[in-house]
């Protein structure tokens, strides 16, 4: 992996960890290569373009992190599976928001078009999924351990499969509740645990055999999943594009209406009459900038912050090794102190 490109969270938890970390990722990386570009036709390109616009690789790093550094094959594949799913979701998440720029180039959408930016989105999901039923030829001669490795795979397509469905089923809820200026915190809260938190808490779990630290991890991964949402959307207000690599105001201008807007309304009534179908690329900056003067920003990012201490508070007693539960200490404060 280039990690001069990897963002400083990322980085710290890499140095943290020793060798083995960089290790596993650099596999990892091989891998995504190898799969995303054994295609070798147009679509295949557009889909290479994606995994080489680079991406902070947060969820597979989860994966590894959690599975530890005698996890076999299987975790190296499920990391790999995870980060498949999670460029399909933003491939197709950029044709439901229209959204222009992804990791500070022009999404597959605006380059390609919806229908290409469809059909590669479907290419990395099929993917992702073929990534986890590999069976392992060495063991064709032992019964009892292809039986285990069956069991193993079939465990990852089933936890994969459910956080695909919630990624699925958040961006519906998105799209029912779009340009609803009225919308509530607690919906909002819904549809980010389906669409964002879901993934973290599976990549907590899936690089893992089911055991007494399973619950802990997976409750972890949902709290600094919705942190992760959470600032993601303060990011979306106040940019700047070249260090997010997103355009801001992305949300505003697609009717998504998050907790910056949704608090900011407490402060300022007037923003509750605002009609987000009639913003232009200049009026969503405009009401980016009324939304920070509210002080808005800053409780969401304390609100971010305060799932980050709740998820660094739930492993502090689980049965997971001290280095592990350093490690994954390091990961959460990573998701609130960031830029991209
Ligand atoms: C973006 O995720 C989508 C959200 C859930 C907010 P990332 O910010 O992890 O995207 P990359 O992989 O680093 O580009
Ligand atoms: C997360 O929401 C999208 C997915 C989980 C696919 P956003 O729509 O806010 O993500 P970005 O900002 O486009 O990366
Ligand atoms: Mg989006
Ligand atoms: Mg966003």
């Amino acid at each position: 992996m280039n990690r001069t490109a990897v963002p400083p969270p990322v980085t710290m938890v890499m140095e943290a960890a020793g060798t083995w970390l960089p290790r596993r990722m650099a596999d990892v990386e091989k891998r995504l290569a190898e799969v995303v570009g054994s295609g070798g036709n147009r679509l295949g390109e557009d889909a290479a373009a994606t995994l080489e616009a680079g991406g902070k690789r947060l969820r597979p790093m989860l994966v590894l992190l959690c599975a530890g550094p005698e996890a076999s094959e299987r975790a190296t594949r499920a990391a790999a599976a995870v980060e498949l799913i999670h460029m399909a979701t933003l491939v197709h998440d950029d044709v439901l928001d229209a959204a222009p720029l992804r990791r500070g180039r022009p999404t597959v959408f605006s380059a390609s078009g919806r229908e290409r930016a469809t059909a590669v989105g479907d290419l990395l999901l099929s993917r992702a999924f073929a990534e986890l039923a590999v069976a392992s030829p060495d063991l064709d001669e032992d019964a009892a351990a292809a039986g285990a490795e069956r069991a193993a795979s079939e465990r990852q397509v089933a936890l994969l499969a459910d956080a695909s469905v919630s990624l699925a089923m958040g961006e519906l809820v998105q799209r029912r509740d779009a340009f609803d200026i009225g919308l509530d915190a607690e919906r909002y809260l819904d549809r980010c645990l389906l669409k964002t938190a879901r993934l973290f808490e599976c990549a907590c779990v899936i690089g893992r055999a089911a055991d007494a630290a399973e619950e802990v991890l997976a409750q972890f991964g949902a709290e600094i999943g919705l942190a992760f949402q959470l600032l993601d959307d303060v990011l979306d207000v106040t940019g700047p594009p070249e260090r997010t690599g997103k355009a801001r105001g992305t949300d505003l201008l697609d009717g998504t209406v998050t907790l910056p807007l949704i608090w900011a309304r407490e402060e300022d009534r007037s923003l509750g009459e605002v009609d987000l179908r009639a913003l232009d690329v200049a009026g969503a900056e405009a009401l980016c900038d009324r939304i920070a003067a509210t002080g808005a920003l800053e409780r969401v990012r304390a609100e971010a912050r305060g799932r980050v201490e709740r998820a660094k508070g739930l492993v502090a007693d689980a049965p997971v090794d001290a280095a592990q539960r350093e490690l994954l200490g390091v990961v959460a404060d990573g998701v609130v102190e960031r830029y991209s």
